[in-house]
């Protein structure tokens, strides 16, 4: 029998802080109105200066091994999508490992931008289905308020802290991983860019006094590309998948802007009650956006087989990820 992959459990983490639009309107020149309107932000989770990925991604797993019934001998794999690792190198995954208490199983960070959660699931599933593992935690986790320049309101209004987890294992019951489409753009990868601090641009004072170790996007260009990868994304999952649009039961998008959300499920002609969002509390967390919401929508019962969801992303890169997600029972 074909050998298939499953989400058999979730967790999140997120920090405790909370930082609002009302705290924002003191740091610039910004107002609740104008970032609520043209992102659907309300507030963020911001991790203290202790906090870094790697802690909110331990938490975040080890509620994913509970709810999958995992214990850390169980974990053949773990890899994390990231652009926001403690440590250029040793890879987050490692530290994670360790202190989940895995047993010296393989474990590495991928960049994918935003779409690393689901380039993350797309990998899992071919290494169950090959047959080269049977249970791989996936996390995806960011500290990107480490990376925000605080004093451009064009982007520091939009990003959070967070992390997202899920076990995949080739038994079920759980979500079983179907039709995916996933792509990429390095040609404008200048639209959304972290410039310094990498081997292009080693940190220097120049460049810090410069900000370029901050995050950069170009919003409005970056938006357009999102709503068209989006569509495509989903609408050739579903075509591989072998499901219709008018079977979807829930929506769960990368969280970086309501309007991008809300063109996304016109484009699969869903109704606000079938698409899951939470950019209202948590902001843009990158590759933590989708697991955090995938696990909010386990928790509060909205998964409840049979459901079929699509997951889908679009980040730097650029990067774009669709997956079809079915709980049979
Ligand atoms: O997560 C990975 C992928 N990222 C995305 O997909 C993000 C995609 N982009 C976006 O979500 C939106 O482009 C933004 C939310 C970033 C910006 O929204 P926008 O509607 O594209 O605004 P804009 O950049 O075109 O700026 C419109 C105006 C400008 O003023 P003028 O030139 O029209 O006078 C900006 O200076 O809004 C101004 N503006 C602000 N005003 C108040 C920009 N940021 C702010 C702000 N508060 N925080």
């Amino acid at each position: 029998m074909k050998r298939q992959a499953f989400i058999t459990g979730t967790g999140h983490a997120v920090p405790e802080a909370i930082l609002t639009n009302a705290d924002l309107e003191k740091m610039v020149d910004t107002s609740d109105e104008w970032i609520t309107t043209r992102t659907g932000i309300k507030t963020r989770h911001i991790t203290d200066s202790n906090t870094a990925t790697s802690d909110l991604a331990t938490t975040a797993a080890a509620r994913a091994m509970e709810a999958a019934g995992w214990k850390p001998e169980d974990v053949q794999a773990l890899f994390i999508a990231t652009v926001t690792p403690d440590h250029a190198f040793p890879a987050t995954a490692c530290l994670v490992a360790d202190r989940l208490g895995l047993s010296r199983v393989p474990a590495w960070d991928f960049a994918a931008g935003c779409s690393g959660f689901v380039y993350g699931l797309i990998q899992a599933r071919a290494f169950v289905e090959s047959g080269i593992f049977d249970r791989i935690l996936v996390i995806g986790a960011e500290c990107l308020t480490k990376i925000t320049n605080w004093k451009d309101r064009a982007s520091c209004v939009l990003f959070g802290d967070g992390a997202g987890a899920a076990a995949i294992s080739s038994q079920g019951p759980g979500g079983l991983l179907g039709g995916y489409h996933w792509g990429s753009d390095g040609a404008i990868s200048d639209l959304l860019v972290q410039a310094a601090g990498g081997s292009r641009n080693p940190a220097t004072h120049e460049t810090v006094e410069a900000g370029m170790h901050y995050i950069a996007m170009n919003g409005s260009e970056t938006f357009k590309h999102a709503v068209r990868a989006m569509r495509e994304s989903c609408l050739l999952a579903l075509e591989m998948d072998g499901t219709d649009k008018s079977d979807v039961d829930l929506l769960i998008s990368h969280q970086a802007n309501y309007r991008i959300i809300d063109a996304t499920a016109r484009a699969l002609e869903l109704p606000p009650e079938k698409v899951y969002v939470n950019i209202d509390r948590y902001g843009n967390t990158s590759s933590a956006s989708i697991p955090i919401a995938l696990d909010e929508a386990m928790r509060r019962g909205i998964i409840t087989p049979p459901k079929t969801v699509v997951l889908a992303a679009f980040g730097a890169g650029l990067t774009w990820a669709g997956i079809i997600v079915k709980w049979n029972g």
